[in-house]
């Protein structure tokens, strides 16, 4: 196994966030007995809290949430499978979720606020909903870039260039959906042989492969790398706190995107919040809380109003990204990835 993989395993085993948070109004409370929800979330800590936060508000649930990353759910979701300790996996791309589905891993859910909720962003088979839209892209250090002379990638070819050379972070696609969505998007725009190829020529690029899908934009952010392979509101929210050198291109040959998803776990111990979890996630004014804390992902509520911030994103390329093509070969995908980067 190579070094930069065997740092994506060790960063893998750091610990990851719990919180717990406060208790819901009387009303609701009683309305709601002694429920009681444990979430496994992917998205940004602070939105997953903000999150927990209101729905215990609003309803009394008393509500738990730990963040991971697609790919550590999925495994923590097939280790727990015969015994599930959580009841509901709360974002993250849905080419895990549709993956999850084809191992039994999740429960149909057809929940009523789905009907806001347009057609192409929801499971035909109820298995997982839609509730944010992320497109990726690359998120660059102009500081470091003008000190080189060098301009933004605006091409997958312009990521292969010397003077990228060890400057691109990624993360590894076996434990990020961020990183699974860029594999998917190389493969389904070169076909298989070609995409793997590439994917062998990034390799020798790479600077370092992260857990998680948000740590490339923050190490660009930081100045650790050049380049860093992230969802592109990422790279807003950390400009937007302060990281003033982030500069957003995405590839001229189009890009791929994410559908971040909401479903129930199966043989969860807490189905009945866990499906009133679901409803108030897919609402208006749930949906509009990301927001609030910086997370501009595009939102999948008819009603719900995109952020502003999240404007300057709206003219990206995308391609015709195949969804399903992507959850039901993401196990045999990653595979081939790892055996060609050897
Ligand atoms: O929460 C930010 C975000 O980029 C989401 O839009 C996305 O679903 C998730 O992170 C992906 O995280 P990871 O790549 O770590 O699985």
């Amino acid at each position: 196994m190579n070094k930069k993989k065997l740092l994506a395993l060790a960063l893998g085993a750091v610990i990851t966030m719990t919180a717990f948070v406060g208790c819901g109004s009387k009303d609701s409370a009683s309305k709601n007995g002694d429920l009681k929800l444990t979430i496994y979330s992917g998205l940004m800590e602070d939105y997953m809290v903000k999150a927990v936060n209101e729905f215990q508000k609003e309803t009394g649930i008393k509500t738990e949430a730990v963040r991971m990353s697609s790919g550590e759910i999925l495994t923590r979701m097939r280790a727990e499978k015969a015994n599930p300790k959580a009841s509901v996996w709360f974002g993250g791309p849905a080419d895990g979720f549709i993956q999850a589905s084809e191992e039994g891993l999740l429960e149909k859910y057809e929940s009523p606020s789905a009907k806001d909720i347009l057609d192409e962003f929801k499971d035909k088979d109820g298995f997982w909903t839609g509730i944010y839209v992320g497109y990726l892209g690359f998120v660059s250090n102009e500081k470091l870039l003008k000190e080189k002379g060098i301009e933004a990638p605006k091409s997958w070819e312009d990521l292969l260039k010397p003077e990228f050379k060890g400057q691109v972070s990624t993360a590894n696609p076996g434990s990020s959906g961020t990183a699974y969505t860029t594999l998917a998007t190389v493969v389904q725009l070169m076909g298989e042989e070609k995409g793997l190829d590439y994917m062998k020529k990034l390799n020798g690029q790479v600077k370092s492969y992260e857990k998680s899908g948000t740590a490339p934009a923050r190490l660009a952010g930081q100045g650790e790398a050049m380049v860093g392979l992230s969802f592109l509101h990422d790279g807003i929210k950390y400009r937007e706190e302060g990281m003033k050198d982030l500069v957003m291109t995405a590839p001229v040959e189009g890009t791929g995107y994410e559908i971040g998803a909401v479903g129930v776990i199966k043989d969860g111990p807490d189905q009945e919040a866990a499906k009133k979890f679901v409803d108030w996630c897919l609402s208006k004014k749930a949906q509009e809380l990301g927001q609030t804390v910086g997370s501009y992902q595009f939102l999948t509520n008819k009603d719900a109003n995109a952020p502003e911030k999240a404007e300057e994103l709206k003219d990206t390329k995308l391609i015709k990204y195949d969804l399903d093509w992507a959850g039901k070969n993401r196990t045999a995908l990653v595979e081939k990835w790892n055996k060609s980067i050897k």
